[in-house]
């Protein structure tokens, strides 16, 4: 990537752990930043899958069908066929290089895996956001726990990625990558696992250099929306959705505000509710 990039900002949504809701929040990011008026573009990495693109045309085709006013962002899907690494990371670096100038962001999609052309995305990063389901099998990537106290013994394989990719900007002399960790799929109970994962994370975050949210709660609505491309930021009317608007589609919301007043973007979200509140009205 050629250090002149211009002010365009690089979100990179990274776990190397498979199914852990990278596409979705990759999508509802890009939405909700169109949505204040930013100039977006999206790459997805995950070319063999490319979920982040199906999901971006299905919002493309679901908007066409109904006449519906759904914003789409400029995008990119890697190509496959660049079998060679060498290809796939030139290939990432030009399209940086092509969407930076007209856009104010660029969201990134990774795949669930770890690969020279995930890591240089890596290294790209100005926010780094990392959705990891709430169980110890997921956490096992960014770090190790002791069996009898859950204390946090060491840390893992995306965690050592991580710092080396930070490091490497280092060395650039880039701004250091905001990570920030989102707790996904959260269980609206509490429970021991909850609880205990996220003492875990908060030791981690404190190791590692992250910022740990409370992000998505576990709502069927998140499986719904794909093949229409919707996302909890667009209006929640029957005509938009396609079906009633529910208390879930509210508090999912409200989540994915929370995530972008975290991340410091100075975007302006719509609502002052408290997403904890709503999260326990919406339990009830
Ligand atoms: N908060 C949530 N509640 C319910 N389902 C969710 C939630 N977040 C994601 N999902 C579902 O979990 C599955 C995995 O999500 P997604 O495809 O976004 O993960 P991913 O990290 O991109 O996966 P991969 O590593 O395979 O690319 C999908 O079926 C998605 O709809
Ligand atoms: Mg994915």
């Amino acid at each position: 990537m050629s250090l002149d990039k211009t002010n365009a900002r690089i979100i990179v949504v990274g776990n190397e752990k498979g199914g852990s809701g990278k596409s979705t929040v990759a999508m509802h990011i890009a939405v909700a930043l169109m949505k204040s008026g930013r100039r977006v573009a999206t790459i997805d990495l995950d070319a063999r899958q490319k979920s982040f693109t199906h999901y971006i045309e299905n919002r493309r085709a679901w908007a066409a069908r109904g006449g519906r006013d759904l914003e789409t962002p400029s995008h990119i899907c890697l190509d496959e066929n660049d079998a060679a690494t060498d290809d796939r990371a030139r290939a990432l670096t030009e399209a940086v290089d092509k969407l930076a100038p007209d856009h104010d962001f660029i969201v990134i999609d990774t795949p669930g895996h770890d690969g020279p052309v995930s890591r240089l995305a890596h290294s790209m990063a100005d926010t780094l956001i990392t959705p990891m389901n709430d169980s110890f099998v997921d956490f096992d990537v960014l770090g190790a726990v002791d069996p009898e106290t859950f204390g946090v013994t060491g840390t893992s394989q995306y965690a050592q990625m991580v710092a080396e990719a930070r490091n490497q900007r280092q060395r650039l002399n880039q701004a250091a990558t905001d990570w920030i960790v989102l707790r996904n799929r959260l269980s609206s109970l509490g429970s021991r696992n909850k609880r205990m994962v996220g003492e875990g994370l908060q030791e981690l975050s404190r190791r590692l250099d992250f910022r740990c949210i409370d992000g998505l709660a576990e709502r069927v609505i998140f499986r719904e929306f794909y093949p229409r491309g919707l996302t909890a930021l667009d209006d929640l009317n029957e005509t938009t959705l396609g079906t009633r608007p529910t208390m879930s589609h509210v508090t999912a919301r409200l989540e994915i505000e929370n995530l972008l007043d975290t991340m410091g973007l100075g975007v302006p979200t719509a609502s002052n509710d408290d997403v904890g509140q709503a999260r326990d009205r919406d339990a009830a």
